[in-house]
């Protein structure tokens, strides 16, 4: 049976920093969807430009449009033993239509972990985050810092900042994040499959926030 984890929570909790570590500890593929976007975009795909403006003000891409493309994406054969959704779902209908999905092909939830995080942090970070062009790969130029000045340590690509962490960008992702995505809370509750970890300090390592992560997942379940 496909077995799933959800990782929840607010832009710049640090989903993405611990999405890889997490996906590799269980043998699952890491899907994103902000990193899906973001490769449509670059590659100017007909996917790519309806999204970007939607990206660039910190907005969510319609339902419809993110639904269909996550449906696509979890049908390939990386996903035959199930997978870490990292920002999918965002918001109830989206959460119901995976439901639907993962019912159609018999895969399950095992654990939605939720990563609290205070919004002053959350700012701090998003404001001082660098990206890897190549894979997507996240540094802080403080807290999380590349080996080299401008370069991933990982494939040595070029370190960008991304648009949607300019401050008017940052403000609407959380406004949105809050109406939109905060009732995902309740509705994993619900089901008994929502795992929180309290993330508040700066300068955690993202290793000790992995340790918190696979223990509140239990690898027994996966
Ligand atoms: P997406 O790419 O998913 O962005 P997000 O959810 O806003 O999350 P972020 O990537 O900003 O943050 P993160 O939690 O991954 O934090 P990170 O690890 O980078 O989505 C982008 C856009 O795509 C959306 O706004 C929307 O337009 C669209 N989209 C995506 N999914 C969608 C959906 N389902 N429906 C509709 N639209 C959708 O960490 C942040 C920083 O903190 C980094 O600098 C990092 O180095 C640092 N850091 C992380 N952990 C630590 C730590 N422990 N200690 C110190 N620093 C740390």
């Amino acid at each position: 049976m496909p077995n799933f984890i959800i990782l929840l929570g607010p832009p710049g909790a640090g989903k993405g920093t611990q999405a890889g570590l997490i996906s590799e500890s269980f043998g699952l593929s890491h899907i994103s969807s902000g990193n899906i976007f973001r490769e449509n975009m670059k590659g100017k795909t007909e996917l790519g430009k309806m999204a970007e403006g939607y990206l660039q003000r910190g907005e969510l891409v319609p339902d419809d449009v993110t639904i269909a493309m996550i449906r696509e994406r979890l049908l390939r054969d990386d996903c035959a033993k199930g997978a870490l959704l990292d920002g999918f779902p965002r918001t109830v209908a989206q959460a119901k239509a995976l439901d639907e999905m993962l019912s159609s092909i018999d895969g399950r939830i095992v654990a939605v972990p939720y990563i609290k995080v205070a919004e002053d942090v959350l700012i701090n970070r998003l404001s001082g985050r660098w990206t890897c062009r190549a894979e997507g790969h996240v540094f802080h130029e403080k807290h999380n810092p590349p080996k080299g000045v401008g370069v991933c340590d990982f494939d040595g690509s070029e370190l960008y900042q991304r648009d949607d962490d300019k401050e008017e960008a940052i403000k609407e992702r959380l406004t949105i994040y809050k109406k939109d995505t905060e009732p995902l809370i309740k509705y994993y509750k619900e089901k008994g499959i929502l795992k929180q970890i309290s993330c508040d300090k700066l300068d955690s390592p993202p290793e000790e926030n992995v340790e918190k992560l696979l223990k509140v997942i239990g690898v027994k379940n996966v």
